[in-house]
């Protein structure tokens, strides 16, 4: 984490920005799943839909000039964001998932092969799992897994083991988004590239949280979300090492990603154009950039700190509740996730009631089956953190757990 831009982060202006916390008894605590949208972002939105609207990369007239220029500006922010050597190593996808299969279709279609391995974590979401048990169900490749300590960390110890000379890619998540663990991803990059393999870093919940830095980690593809950082949905980003991403075949075919097509074959663009087949989701772009915008503002790193208090705050008080199992890491080693469960309530109750408190949180498997399964639980309830977040919200999810207990305690007798 850079402390470069650090300074405290004033919440109250923040707040007011997302019209959604006029409604200040609101406690929104689900900000992994996704965040709320500030003002700006959205009225970058509504001036390309009010004002220029049009397709881009292909009209010869004003508006369309504007938008492709809006859109670029835009790949230019993110490619900044996370300091890309190169604008055009920012390929605009859906979200993550789409992200991480393109990688797993196009560049698996060409360097996975029966009997290599791919080495993943059991801190994977089912986007960073599912792509890769279905290339190596089409390959005749292997899944191995980097375990996790009772303490929620990777074990480190397994690493040098697990890699081999048939280690082709490494998967890995940089944060869980059940647990919040933060992964020590440099450590993981140098480790693969020792042993010859390539890591993708499923950066969907670090990107909107802390600095990253693709050319410091020298990760060879990263994916993370639009809608986790204050952006819209319905746009993510793929980087990727610029040979790789050269080398690779595309993954969709139709418009925009052609050099030339006869009636038999076809020639491709150059990246980041090969990738992006078809209208992209142009509003969300722009809206993605002006959420780089937002967050760069507020300061990546103002907003990790202030996390960081949210989540000790959280721990302090949820740790003395009767019959709660908090899971994962100390504080210091995670980002802005608490989970937990309470003994005796299902996690889908513990939401229930809370919604009822005004207090949304996230209840369920969190697309993260086999790590339930790791933890011996069936689901969890999470809150989560972000920039617009405080101690109150905090309070209010406590004292809506009391309520919860003291409602199911009752109901039990
Ligand atoms: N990946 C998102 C979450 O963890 C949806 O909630």
């Amino acid at each position: 984490m850079q402390t470069s831009d650090y300074r405290p982060l004033d919440v109250k202006a923040i707040r007011e920005d997302f019209p959604i916390f006029t409604d200040t008894s609101f406690a929104y605590l689900d900000s992994a799943a996704s965040t709320q949208t500030p003002h700006p972002v959205v009225e970058a939105m509504d001036a390309y839909y009010d004002t220029y609207r049009s397709n881009i990369h292909r009209g010869i007239y004003r508006i369309s000039e504007e938008a492709t220029d809006q859109y670029e500006k835009a790949r230019q922010k993110v490619a900044q964001l996370i300091n890309a050597p190169r604008t055009s190593q920012v390929v605009f996808t859906r979200n993550t998932t789409e992200s991480i299969n393109l990688v797993a279709y196009s560049w698996g279609s060409i360097n996975i092969h029966e009997g290599d391995e791919i080495v993943l974590s059991e801190l994977e979401h089912h986007s960073n799992l599912v792509p890769w048990q279905m290339l190596a169900q089409r390959t005749g490749a292997t899944l191995r897994f980097l375990e996790i300590t009772d303490k929620g960390l990777l074990d480190f110890t397994q690493l040098h083991d697990i890699l081999t000379e048939k280690t082709k890619l490494v998967a890995i998540t940089h944060v869980s988004n059940v647990i919040g663990t933060i992964n020590p991803i440099q450590s993981i990059i140098e480790a693969a590239h020792a042993a010859g393999a390539k890591v993708m870093v499923d950066a969907a919940q670090s990107i909107p949280h802390f600095h990253v830095d693709v050319q410091q980690l020298d990760c060879d593809f990263l994916a993370f979300s639009g809608h986790k950082m204050c952006g819209p949905t319905g746009v993510g980003v793929l980087y990727g090492k610029l040979e790789l991403l050269e080398e690779m075949p595309p993954f969709l075919g139709g418009g925009s990603m052609i050099r030339s097509v006869e009636r038999d074959i076809s020639t491709y663009a150059d990246v980041p154009a090969k990738f992006e087949a078809g209208t992209p989701s142009i509003a969300e772009a722009i809206g993605l950039g002006s959420a780089v915008d937002y967050i760069t503002q507020a300061g990546l790193a103002s907003i990790h700190v202030h996390e960081q208090e949210l989540l000790k705050y959280a721990h302090s008080q949820l740790q003395d509740f009767e019959g709660i199992t908090i899971y994962g890491p100390e504080p210091h080693q995670k980002a802005g996730v608490i989970s937990f469960n309470l003994q005796g309530i299902h996690p889908h109750d513990v939401a229930g009631i809370l919604d009822t408190h005004d207090v949304a949180i996230r209840a369920g498997h969190h697309c993260a089956q086999p790590l339930m399964k790791k933890l011996d639980v069936i689901a969890t309830a999470r809150a989560s953190f972000y920039l617009y977040n405080t101690k109150d919200d905090i309070d209010r999810l406590c004292d809506g757990l009391r309520k919860a207990q003291t409602i199911m305690i009752r109901r039990d007798k």
